[in-house]
């Protein structure tokens, strides 16, 4: 089944702090959000990448498509205050597609197969988020003093991309916009409706490029997959 992606990018990449968008920053010569748009422009399940960016970014956003002969963009959008502003914008544009996903564009190193996988699954689960196993244990703390030690076969650390059917993700940023809730994923707003999520086991490699040690690693993922 065909989908239709939407990629927030209209962060200001604070945490990672080199004084630009994180998304500009070049790996192996070519910028971040240039290797999160080829995995989609290059899947031919994909059938259009709804871009969303900040309003002072737009046109380098633009020259960057371009340049480097993104094929796929159908809409470009403004973003918002939080993530959750940035997708709600980016949702708007659906028409009628059944299938979307919700992916960071500044996680780059998801790959083919495992969006397919997930594709399968939102078809019979209607919400499905890429996910791995914690590998920490995991202390929940008061005031400085561990508390509780959280039972780790149990947690996952979640990634995009996350999957849904088109109703089911509408709906839910709609509920929470008008009650207020703000969540740091899309899934925690259908967990909100009290819906399921189903979680299809993804890679370790698949980070969101956050602070600046993510930069090493991500040399080391581009160099070992060359
Ligand atoms: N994002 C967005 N709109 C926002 C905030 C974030 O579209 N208002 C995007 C970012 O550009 C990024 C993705 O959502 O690709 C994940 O967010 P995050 O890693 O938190 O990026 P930033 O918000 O840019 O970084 P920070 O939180 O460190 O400022
Ligand atoms: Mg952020």
């Amino acid at each position: 089944m065909k989908y239709r992606v939407i990629i927030p990018a209209a962060g200001q990449g604070k945490r990672m702090n080199v004084g630009k968008n994180k998304q500009f920053i070049e790996l192996d010569g070519v910028p971040v959000i240039i290797h999160t748009l080829r995995v989609f422009d290059a899947d031919p399940l994909c059938d259009g990448i709804i871009l969303v960016v900040n309003e002072q970014d737009q046109l380098f956003f633009q020259h960057l498509i371009s340049e480097y002969g993104v094929q796929k963009i159908s809409e470009m959008v403004i973003g918002g205050q939080e993530r959750q502003h940035s997708v709600y914008n980016g949702l708007q544009k659906l028409q009628d597609h059944e299938v979307v996903l919700i992916h960071d564009g500044a996680r780059p190193f998801v790959e083919q197969d495992k969006i397919h996988e997930l594709v399968d699954v939102v078809q019979k689960e209607q919400a499905a988020v890429l996910a791995v196993q914690m590998k920490d244990t995991v202390k929940r703390a008061v005031d400085g003093y561990a508390v509780e030690t959280v039972e780790r076969s149990s947690l996952w650390s979640v990634q995009t991309p996350q999957a849904f059917l088109v109703p089911v993700i509408q709906h839910a940023h709609e509920v929470a916009r008008q009650q207020g809730f703000l969540g740091t994923d899309d899934a925690s707003l259908v967990e909100y409706m009290e819906k399921k999520v189903a979680i299809v086991e993804g890679r370790y490699h698949n980070i969101k490029l956050t602070t600046q040690e993510d930069l090493l690693y991500a040399e080391a993922i581009l160099n070992s997959r060359q």
